[in-house]
């Protein structure tokens, strides 16, 4: 039956082809701009543990269910939720998860936009050697001047988006292939390149037991206004949330690229080889970070800003500075653009299966609508600095919209989506079709994804979930 389905979008050239992309759309600011800022703000070593075990009890075998979703409805995740939820006897109101996914994207991209048009910008500053021996207090002046600046903030979101709609315009195949191949080994090796320039700096040890040094006290309480230490499960949730994000998992982008994956493709190893890659860059990431901070004596839990304060002075003092530091900021709007790309392509495959629309229509029309929504995000680093929306609530007490719009999608959206996904697989669908498209037989690889799917990864999010809102 599944054999007999193909994508009217067109397939990946290879396996390998599948693994780039999908390994494009996993690396980006996930990596290397969010996950150092809340590994600081959530103390360190205990936050990377959880971070990590989410990683492979959850993430892993989300990212298999994705994939083996998409490439067995070979359609957008809408209608792909709908076919194989009528295949499998059951109501088509699971195309409401496709539609959520949509919505996710949607919200995500637009403040992604804002982010990497921040990192572009930085290109040319880096460029033109503005950061030669700068102080941690003139970056940080320098950064928050430009952020104050919403004009300039709104030019590089627009040009970022422009740059995102093209390519999904021409379709997600030549292109993105292409550029991953030699995008992703160049910036890990300047990641590696950073990484020797961290261990020269006299807090590379400081910096190494921030990170791998658990400590779960400080990771589960905190001392409110009153002075009083409340346990609190949220850095849980946010450690889990992030495996999503990372991953691209819960919303559909890798579902969707599932749906142009080739039917002799092993699920297993592919999700194996994206998953690493992914975890490795975000682990250099810190450890080139980290030890920037304390040789500098920054503060870890800083927020967002924490890579363009620190990784700035670090281009500032190493020989050829402005040279890497420039080529680092190019490969991260690329590691970032070929993300963007697959936060908008489960809606415009939607629109052209469903709408009859053009790619480039379609294109068109999400990205501007998620160009409209950035415009909630520029505020926000602005004239809506000290606006929070939802500050009757303790946990949401400080946050902007930003901070708002990036906790409901990472650590709300993307994990019911993945819970979902994970319940449907496991539970709805025949267990002759999962093992058919895994491919791995009944053998242990197969038994082991199905427990952890059916049961260890829906009772471990909902416990995360439960836990975090206090309800247990
Ligand atoms: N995984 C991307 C990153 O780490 O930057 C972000 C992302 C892309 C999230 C696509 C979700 C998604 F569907």
């Amino acid at each position: 039956m599944a054999g007999i389905r193909e994508s009217i979008h067109g397939q990946w050239s290879s396996r390998w082809a599948f693994v780039l992309a999908a390994t494009g759309s996993a690396v980006g600011l996930g990596n290397i701009w969010k996950f150092p800022y809340i590994t600081g703000e959530n103390g360190g070593g205990a936050f990377v543990l959880i971070y990590l075990v989410c990683i492979v009890i959850i993430g892993v075998p989300i990212m298999m269910s994705e994939i083996l979703l998409g490439r067995r409805g070979r359609q957008s995740p809408i209608n792909t939720m709908r076919t194989l939820a009528i295949e499998a006897g059951h109501n088509t109101n699971w195309q409401w998860l496709g539609v959520m996914g949509v919505l996710a994207g949607f919200l995500i991209l637009s403040y992604y936009s804002v982010i990497a048009g921040i990192a572009l910008f930085h290109v040319f500053r880096t460029g033109v050697g503005t950061f030669d021996n700068a102080t941690p207090d003139g970056i940080a002046t320098l950064f928050n001047t430009f952020l104050d600046d919403p004009q300039a903030l709104l030019f590089w979101h627009t040009v970022f988006m422009v740059m995102t709609m093209l390519v999904v315009a021409r379709g997600v195949r030549g292109g993105i292939e292409k550029a991953v191949k030699f995008l992703m080994p160049a910036l890990f090796l300047i990641l590696l390149i950073l990484l020797g320039y961290a261990m020269n700096t006299a807090a590379f040890d400081q910096g190494l037991s921030f990170m791998f040094k658990p400590d779960f006290h400080a990771l589960f309480y905190y001392t409110n206004d009153a002075g009083i230490e409340v346990m609190t499960w949220n850095p849980v949730l946010i450690a889990m949330g992030h495996a999503f994000f990372t991953l691209s998992l819960g919303m559909g982008a890798i579902m969707v690229y599932g749906s142009y994956l080739p039917q002799n493709a092993s699920i297993a190893r592919v999700t194996f080889m994206i998953a690493g890659a992914d975890t490795a860059v975000a682990i250099v990431a810190g450890m080139v970070i980290f030890p920037i901070v304390f040789a500098n004596n920054l503060e870890p839990g800083m927020g967002f800003g924490l890579i363009f304060k620190t990784l700035p002075l670090a281009f500032g003092q190493m020989p050829g500075g402005a040279f890497f530091g420039t080529l680092f900021f190019i490969l991260l709007t690329f590691a970032a653009w070929t993300s963007s790309i697959s936060l908008i392509e489960p809606a415009v495959a939607w629109l052209v299966e469903n709408r009859g629309m053009s790619r480039a229509g379609a294109s068109v029309l999400s990205g501007i609508t998620c160009w409209l929504f950035g415009l909630l995000t520029v505020f926000s680093f602005n004239i809506w600095s000290d606006v929070y929306p939802l500050h009757m609530f303790e946990v949401f007490r400080e946050k902007t919209i930003f901070d708002l719009l990036d906790y409901l999608t990472a650590n709300i959206m993307l994990p019911l989506g993945g819970l979902l996904i994970a319940i449907f697989a496991a539970w709805l669908m025949s267990r002759d079709a999962t093992r058919d498209e895994l491919d791995m037989g009944e053998g242990p690889a197969y038994i082991s994804w199905r427990v952890l799917v059916r049961y260890i990864t829906p009772i471990a999010v909902s416990i995360v979930f439960l836990r975090a809102i206090d309800l247990i």
